[in-house]
């Protein structure tokens, strides 16, 4: 299997649509916001991030040419709307989502409330296709992600709502900073110091004299 990682282009837009949501469609946070399988609310929501809200870098993994993975991440602090511009978000960009609204604005209000005024650069959305979860497209991506967090000197931060997930991201230097429970969703919040201060916690203590 041959994973190559490459910048996402707007050309990609319905396959990334159509990944994303399918790969989300049922992490507890999606089904608190939208209900359970609601495709339709899913593709709903990425299209409308895609288009106006994922404004940092994004890459693909294309698996035997086909675009089955996507990764987002952008710098601080700009990573999230500002709380006092979310009424006006919910009343043009999230209109589609219609019911909706108001889930994904304490949802959304909650991250901001939450997000560390440290600089970082801010992970989000990753997601790999359903059918090939588990096969190292998701490392592929975050490895991409670190190795922009190294030539930054920038520390990392996410959150994410699966147990799986938390250790998926401790294998990449994230610690667990927060967790609660988020419109009834266990949601934990990870932190990757600066690769400075992290290579300096890694490496053996210096012999003395
Ligand atoms: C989380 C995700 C991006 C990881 O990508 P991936 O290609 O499945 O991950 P990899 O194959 O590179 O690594 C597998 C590791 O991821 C973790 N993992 C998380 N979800 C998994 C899943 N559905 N299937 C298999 N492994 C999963 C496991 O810790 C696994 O470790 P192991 O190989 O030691 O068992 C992907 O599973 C996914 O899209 N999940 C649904 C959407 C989501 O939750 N995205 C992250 C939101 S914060």
């Amino acid at each position: 299997m041959t994973i190559l990682i490459e910048k996402y282009s707007a050309a990609q837009l319905d396959a990334v649509i159509s990944l994303l949501s399918q790969a989300f469609v049922t992490n507890p946070l999606h089904v608190a916001a939208f209900g359970s399988e609601r495709i339709d609310q899913n593709r709903l929501f990425f299209r409308i991030g895609l288009r106006h809200m994922f404004a940092g870098q994004a890459f693909v993994a294309r698996v035997n040419g086909q675009v089955l993975g996507y990764v987002h991440f952008n710098a601080s602090p700009y990573c999230l709307p500002a709380p006092e511009e979310i009424p006006t978000v919910a009343a043009t960009v999230l209109k589609p989502l219609g019911e909706a609204i108001p889930n994904v604005i304490n949802w959304f209000a909650r991250w901001c409330h939450l997000d560390p005024d440290e600089p970082h650069v801010h992970l989000g959305p990753i997601g790999v296709a359903p059918g090939l979860q588990g096969r190292g497209v998701g490392t592929a991506l975050m490895n991409r992600y670190i190795e922009h967090l190294k030539q930054e000197q920038s520390a990392g931060y996410l959150e994410t709502d699966r147990p799986e997930n938390v250790e998926f991201y401790q294998k990449f230097g994230f610690v667990v900073r927060h967790q609660e429970q988020l419109m009834g969703a266990p949601t934990w919040y990870m932190w990757r110091q600066r690769p400075e201060d992290h290579d300096a916690l890694a490496s053996p203590p210096k012999a003395s004299g």
